[in-house]
């Protein structure tokens, strides 16, 4: 790349994040999604970082204003913030009618990223004081929801945590999902999506899909949002391998980072889980497919559905049959350019629609690190190369067709810019 068109990409990426700040929250993009996101945030944090300190940790203070405190779901995160009003998307907060207001959030969570993202940001932070002084705030409230989602999405204590809605997964319409879906019943009573107005049809999850999410939130309402009784009986109820696998790493990075500036949080439920997990991961390898891969907790049985979230494995650390680097190379030998999101292959990609075959920046980002980590450098460097490529491409889209290269979904997006500021500032490589 010439120092030229690096330097354009600088400007566009910062400007991006710029453009989408809200008040020291950045929206993932106007109109689509008007709000402060759970994961988005993470991501969003990364990128103020390398060229606007105290407005990275201000992301992670706006976040924290959603978070719920006391009662049975203290320590849930909300995989959306309702700062302010707005008319451009559905579901908006008269719809999901939480018992949390100023601000009012979604009932449902999100990809428990935050501790990485903090670490790396800490790892990275000029302004140490202020770093410090930032993480001793946000860092017990990130335990805090570490142990909300041990406590009430494992209440077996198996090491896996329980996902209840697809929307919760942040791979909304995988085909991973498909299956369990079909339980859930399709709302019959009238919605009006907003999506469509500012994204083609093809490119968004289909209207079966809506009206079961749509389902799946009434139902959140009509349990009273009790974590309890969710856990036990939402008729969707599936092991998300990449939530694990985040909770995984994030848990490591949380005590590592407590540790270091000896930030006093309480251990043992954060170690407990670790060793389940550990325990429990055999359990999502699929020995078809060769790779890691989610479970149906209604059906009881592993979801064969090659999916990209098993590729975290290196991420989380944890053991990962030798099998897993050959399906990845032959995934990366399928498209011209990676990863894709769902394997090329299977009957359910579609290289164009969503979380079905899209390339996701933030995704290559977190499996190209866990590569690294466990020393897979042939592989990191080809799905790196991909991701420079697409970059370079211009438009900071969404997610990109793994076929053509296209940008597709929301335009000026806030975590592809934030990843491409990440990588350029060097982050890419932090531990
Ligand atoms: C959407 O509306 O598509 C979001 O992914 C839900 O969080």
């Amino acid at each position: 790349m010439t120092p030229e068109r690096r330097d354009d990409l600088l400007r566009d990426a910062q400007g991006i994040l710029r453009g989408n700040d809200h008040g020291g929250y950045t929206v993932p993009t106007h109109g689509l999604y008007p709000y402060q996101w759970n994961w988005d945030a993470g991501f969003s944090a990364l990128g103020w970082i390398t060229f606007d300190e105290p407005r990275a940790w201000t992301e992670y203070r706006r976040l924290l204003e959603g978070q719920w405190i006391g009662g049975p779901q203290d320590g849930f995160l909300p995989s959306i913030v309702f700062h302010e009003p707005c008319d451009t998307y559905f579901p908006g907060p008269e719809e999901w009618r939480t018992p949390k207001t100023a601000p009012s959030t979604t009932s449902i969570s999100q990809p428990p990223v935050h501790a990485t993202m903090l670490r790396w940001m800490w790892q990275r932070a000029r302004d140490k004081p202020r770093a410090e002084a930032a993480l001793r705030e946000i860092l017990p409230a990130i335990a805090r929801h570490h142990r909300w989602w041990m406590r009430t999405r494992d209440p077996q204590a198996s090491g896996l945590v329980t996902v209840i809605h697809p929307w919760e997964t942040g791979r909304d319409n995988s085909p991973a999902w498909d299956a369990a879906l079909e339980r859930v019943p399709r709302t019959t009573r009238a919605y009006a999506r907003r999506d469509l107005d500012h994204v083609a049809s093809g490119e968004r999850p289909t209207p079966a899909f809506y009206d079961r999410v749509v389902w799946l939130m009434d139902y959140n309402r009509a349990c009273a949002f009790d974590p309890g009784l969710i856990v036990r009986e939402c008729p969707f109820r599936v092991v998300d391998c990449a939530i694990v696998f985040i909770l995984h790493r994030a848990t490591q990075d949380l005590l590592a980072l407590a540790d270091e500036l000896a930030i006093p949080i309480e251990r043992p439920p954060l170690e407990d889980h670790l060793a389940r997990t550990e325990a429990a991961a055999p359990r999502l390898w699929s020995r078809s497919l060769g790779q890691y891969v989610d479970f149906d907790l209604v059906g009881g049985a592993p979801i064969e559905r090659p999916t990209s979230g098993g590729f975290l494995s290196w991420y989380a650390g944890i053991r990962t049959p030798t099998d897993q680097l050959g399906t990845l190379a032959a995934w990366l030998d399928e498209t011209p350019f990676a990863l894709p999101s769902t394997r090329s292959s299977d009957a359910a990609f579609e290289p164009k629609r969503y979380w079905r075959g899209p390339i996701w920046q933030h995704m290559n980002l977190l499996i190209e690190n866990g590569l690294r980590k466990a020393h897979h450098d042939d592989l990191a460097d080809r799905i790196e190369a991909s991701s420079r490529e697409l970059f370079e491409a211009g438009g900071f889209h969404e997610y990109h067709d793994p076929i053509s290269g296209a940008g597709l979904g929301g335009r000026a997006f806030s975590w592809t810019a934030a990843v491409w500021l990440w990588r350029q500032a060097g982050g890419g490589s932090v531990g």
